[in-house]
């Protein structure tokens, strides 16, 4: 049996890079959106929820801040906006913003 099967993957988990980490973790508040946004934020044609991928980062962050004050009315992204941190909301606008369309 090989022993590396076993040992890479926790190795892995503990030994990643800070920046490694950061990114799996933005990915992961990102992954959240999925479900309605498309996977990395890219919708099908003639999704009736907007694209978010490629969107300008302080035009998403505007929003999404609006949406958790209750200032831009929402069906049910002013709940979801709640779920989050300012700070996670920032690297949320960044990620995407940095997403291909
Ligand atoms: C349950 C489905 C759902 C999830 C999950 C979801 N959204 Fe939304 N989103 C919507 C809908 C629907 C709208 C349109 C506004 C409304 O009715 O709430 C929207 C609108 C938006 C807008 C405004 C787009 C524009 O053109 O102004 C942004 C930005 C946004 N969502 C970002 C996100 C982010 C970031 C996440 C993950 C943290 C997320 N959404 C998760 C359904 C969802």
């Amino acid at each position: 049996m090989k022993l590396s099967w076993f040992v890479l993957p926790l190795a892995a988990a503990g030994a990643l890079p800070a920046q490694a980490q950061d990114l799996l973790y933005t990915r992961s508040l990102a992954a959240t959106c999925a479900n309605c946004h498309g996977t990395e934020g890219r919708t099908v044609p003639g999704s009736e929820v907007p694209a978010i991928a490629g969107m300008p980062r302080e035009y998403m962050l505007r929003q999404l801040q609006a949406f958790r004050d209750g200032s831009r009315p929402a069906t049910v992204m002013h709940q979801i906006a709640k779920g989050f941190s300012e700070q996670q909301l920032e690297q949320i606008a960044t990620y995407f913003a940095a997403a291909k369309q």
